[in-house]
């Protein structure tokens, strides 16, 4: 039966110049490289000098435009999931979408949603699309953590790195089973303290640093990784064995391989890049997807599963046909 999908047109991703290894944190804080790659698989991050989150959004943007082979007035929707938006008001989907071009009129906002920024913002776009409001939509996960790290706690400073990656969902007209196949999305609020910032708007009148309980959120993720990507595979009538590509939120190997195993996913299928970005939040799945299929990796006509877990706690996942 012909029914309205919305299909990936394009991705994008950007990463800062500017690269800090674990050997320049260990003349920060207490640290080291063996420490910090075999408990967390990271050796590097991008880290900003003068660019703003709207700065790495909007490169992100053009390329996945690009790849779409469409123009920013084309769009008729601008979301974007970060925890570090250039200002509180306006929204920084709105300063991207000037960056980029969009027109007049077209609907722009934010989702904090944290690390599940980006599933949360997919699955808001593709009911949009699904509903007949939208037909192209620009989705974009973009975070400048450096600015909201704390550069004395070595507990945390050596996870976080600065990124965006971008999709293009085009609505289109099918019998075909393409494009997004399924999403879910949840949050536990029993759990709002153990991975926030310091501050806020309204409390400190300034966003603060991350502050995190490392071992109650590692203990939390692998469970809410697997469960995001067991639901979205269930909705879409598939089993694990029809998935090309698993990409996990990047935010620890330990994370990553404990999750495919509890799934019975092989590591071979897994999508992995934290070693050279760190957790970028918002921006791990779109920026792991989008240099994946640069690299010719993840293939049209491959069916891949996207999981991610963050603050609040909030998680989800979903499947998408390439
Ligand atoms: N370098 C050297 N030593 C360190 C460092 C560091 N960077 N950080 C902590 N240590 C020390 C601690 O002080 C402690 O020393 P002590 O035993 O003398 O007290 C020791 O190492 C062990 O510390 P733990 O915190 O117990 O280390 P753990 O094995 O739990 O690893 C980590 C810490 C990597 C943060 C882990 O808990 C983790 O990955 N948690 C998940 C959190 C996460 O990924 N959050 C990201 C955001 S949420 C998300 O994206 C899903």
């Amino acid at each position: 039966m012909m029914s309205i999908r919305s299909v990936v047109a394009g991705c994008g991703h950007y990463l800062p110049a500017k690269t800090l290894t674990n050997n320049d944190l260990s003349k920060i804080v207490d640290t080291n490289d063996e420490w910090i790659s075999t408990r967390t698989g990271i050796r590097a991050r991008h880290i900003v000098e003068t660019e703003t989150t709207s700065d790495l959004a909007a490169n992100a943007a053009k390329m996945a435009l690009a790849n779409a082979k469409i123009s920013a007035e084309d769009l008729d929707l601008v979301v974007l999931a970060t925890i570090t938006p250039d200002y509180s008001t306006p929204a920084t989907a709105l300063v991207v979408a000037e960056k980029v071009g969009v027109k007049s009129g077209v609907p722009a906002f934010d989702i904090s949603a944290a690390c599940s920024g980006f599933v949360y913002a997919l699955t808001l776009a593709d009911n949009m699309i699904k509903l007949g409001q939208v037909k192209n939509a620009l989705v974009i996960g973009a975070e400048t953590l450096s600015k909201v790290t704390d550069w004395t706690d070595r507990g945390t400073c050596v996870l976080f790195g600065d990124g965006a990656g971008a999709v293009v969902l085009q609505a289109k007209e099918t019998n075909d089973t393409i494009g997004i196949l399924s999403t879910k999305i949840f949050a536990d609020c029993k759990h709002t303290t153990e991975l926030r910032t310091s501050g806020g708007t309204s409390t400190t009148q300034s966003p603060g640093f991350i502050i995190m309980e490392g071992k109650e959120v590692f203990k939390y993720a692998v469970n809410a990784l697997a469960e995001g990507a067991n639901k979205a595979i269930e909705l879409a009538n598939l089993t694990i064995n029809d998935i090309d590509w698993l990409i996990p939120h990047q935010a620890n190997i330990r994370i990553i391989d404990g999750t495919a195993q509890r799934m019975g996913v092989d590591k071979s299928k897994v999508i992995v890049n934290i070693e050279n970005v760190g957790n970028t939040s918002a921006a791990s799945i779109p920026l792991a997807l989008s240099q994946n299929i640069e690299q010719g990796k993840i293939q049209k006509g491959q069916t891949i599963v996207i999981t991610a877990m963050g603050a609040g706690f909030t998680w989800g996942g979903a499947a998408i046909k390439i």
